[in-house]
């Protein structure tokens, strides 16, 4: 499987320099790349500096750090969990513990990048005793994922078990019914596939086919998208 590359990557990954004479079209070209893409890295740090003090919900009493997200600020896919864990307070990064692990086995198994993909969760702050977000939480939480996911406007959303699928798709199907099927997102309608979450999978391995399945039908429908 091909990702798409920015056209720096692909010169790069050639070997080759571009070197662009001043005042020539081509460097107003590059300059323009240039402004507009560092705003984009700069409102996700931005909102990461926001969210890092984030005293919107009561989780905030509880936290080491708030845990906002990692990964590429291009990227093609976005994976959504559900909330940091006790490793992942400790760490400030997303599924940094044993369902983590899991989670960059699933991920390398289609060719993806952990440093490629962006990685977040529902909640940025861990609930105590790993207890299920409450609605009011969610709610509280849950523009910092909508502009997360307007600013990286990633071509392929996987949700990961039920508290991601159900929050973010504003369902209240159970998740064995929400996967093996196709969503979209927002009103740029991204694709999204629903499937279990690793640490479900960690306690359930024989489901680890399933989500092989869910994985290849959001490898079929990125293919089919044009990146
Ligand atoms: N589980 C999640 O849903 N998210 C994490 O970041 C870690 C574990
Ligand atoms: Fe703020 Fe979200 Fe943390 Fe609640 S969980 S304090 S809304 S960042």
């Amino acid at each position: 499987m091909t990702l798409s590359l920015s056209q720096k990557e692909y010169l790069d990954l050639m070997g080759i320099d571009v070197w662009v004479a001043r005042g020539s079209s081509a460097s107003n070209e590059m300059q323009e790349m240039e402004v507009n893409e560092f705003p984009a890295s700069q409102t996700l740090n931005e909102l990461k500096s926001t969210v890092s003090t984030c005293t919107k919900c009561r989780l905030h009493a509880g936290r080491i750090q708030t845990v906002f997200g990692a990964g590429s600020h291009e990227a093609d896919w976005m994976l959504i969990g559900e909330a940091p864990g006790a490793e992942e307070d400790k760490q400030g990064m997303p599924f940094v513990g044993r369902a983590g692990k899991l989670l960059t086995a699933m991920l390398a198994s289609i060719g993806l990048d952990r440093e490629k993909v962006f990685i977040a969760n529902i909640l940025k702050c861990r609930p105590p005793n790993n207890r299920d977000p409450s609605a009011d939480e969610v709610l509280a939480c849950d523009d910092y994922l909508k502009t997360q996911i307007k600013i990286i406007q990633p071509k392929m959303i996987l949700a990961l078990g039920r508290i991601a699928a159900q929050n973010l798709l504003k369902s209240d199907v159970p998740i064995g019914k929400m996967r093996g099927k196709i969503y979209q997102y927002g009103e740029a309608e991204i694709p999204v596939v629903v499937t279990y979450h690793p640490a479900y999978l960690l306690r359930s391995p024989r489901e680890k086919r399933k989500s092989w399945q869910d994985l290849q039908l959001a490898v079929q429908l990125y293919k089919g998208t044009d990146n």
